[in-house]
């Protein structure tokens, strides 16, 4: 049985929908992403699961706990590093960590051992003593991160663990969930990092205004979207409609997404056996090309699939 089961997750503030009957099923052992747009209700469902917000309608399973009748059992089994961390601003980071150990039930040499080897993967161990409120934003969230590498909770979730975060502070965060994980741990992870979730996560589901977009391993949302491959190519001009419907007649080409009127992403099956084929297209039609460029889909083509927007674009709306 999965460990956590959303059963039609649903909250409104007022008559916004922020979260709308989202059916979700995470494994026991997995690193489960959760992936969408600032906005998309992420941390809503989060908060509903650690029973901080309780739900307009449907409910939750923790370890098959009902979130909205035994709250404080589902709770127990949590532990979450939020999103917009509220420490308090007058103590430092080894004084909340060795609370927050001792708050969960640790003894003491245990404390010890784990808030130091926090602290010191964190890169926090030099700056223990200071008061966070002389931290920067990304060394609060260290200090917030380290609290659920402490506790090792049954299932941990982590909600944007990485923003205002440096790319080497970053990798040592990915490093510590995935340890947290080899530990026991289930662990669910709010980005709108694509790379973020494709690096780490077993399985992503994938959110957009408070709906289930998709759900599966990165690996397979992507070889599902039509047209395993792609190009994307820019134009020195506007691309007329008649030419996307002229390209979309060649064999083999699935779907052409015009993301600015210059800018096109073909979808296709073997680009590389078609590539001269449309390159020699555009040549015809006497639009010169400024860069044609043959990938990999990415998750945020498996998002622009979904919903004709990327997600910087969708953060904008
Ligand atoms: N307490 C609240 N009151 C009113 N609207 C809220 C509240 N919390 C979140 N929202 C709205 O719900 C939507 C989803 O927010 P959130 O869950 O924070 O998204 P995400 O974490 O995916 O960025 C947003 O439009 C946000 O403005
Ligand atoms: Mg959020």
């Amino acid at each position: 049985m999965a460990i956590i089961q959303t059963v039609d997750l649903t909250k409104k503030f007022g008559n916004f929908t922020a979260v709308d009957h989202l059916n979700l099923s995470i494994e026991e052992g997995e690193i489960f992403g959760l992936l969408g747009p600032n906005g998309a209700g992420k941390t809503t469902t989060l908060l509903m699961l650690v029973t901080v917000i309780k739900p307009t309608k449907g409910t939750a399973y923790v370890d098959g706990y009902d979130i909205t009748r035994e709250p404080d059992k589902a709770r127990r089994l949590i532990g979450m590093a939020f999103q917009d961390p509220k420490l308090m601003w007058v103590v430092t980071p080894w004084d909340v960590l060795n609370w927050h150990a001792k708050v969960c039930g640790l003894s003491s040499l245990e404390r010890k051992k784990r808030v130091k080897w926090a602290l010191t993967e964190l890169g926090l161990w030099e700056n223990r003593h200071k008061s966070v409120h002389t931290f920067s934003g990304g060394m609060r969230k260290r200090v917030e991160i380290a609290k659920i590498l402490i506790q090792r909770p049954k299932i941990a979730i982590v909600d944007e663990p990485t923003t205002q975060i440096d790319i080497v502070g970053k990798h040592r965060i990915w490093n510590m969930i995935r340890t947290l994980r080899d530990e026991g741990s289930t662990i669910i992870l709010a980005t709108n990092e694509l790379y973020e979730a494709d690096l780490l996560s077993d399985r992503v589901a994938i959110m957009h205004k408070g709906k289930l977009l998709v759900c599966d391993s990165p690996k397979k949302l992507k070889d599902s979207i039509v047209g395993g491959d792609l190009i994307e190519v820019i134009l020195e001009k506007e691309a007329p409609k008649t030419l996307i419907e002229e390209l979309e007649k060649i064999d083999k080409i699935v779907e052409v997404l015009v993301l600015k009127p210059n800018h096109l992403r073909i979808y296709l099956n073997r680009a590389e056996e078609i590539l001269p084929q449309i390159t020699e297209f555009f040549i015809k039609t006497h639009l010169p090309i400024q860069s044609i460029r043959m990938s990999e889909p990415s998750l945020d083509d498996v998002f622009a699939h979904y919903t004709g927007l990327t997600i910087e674009e969708a953060e904008k709306r």
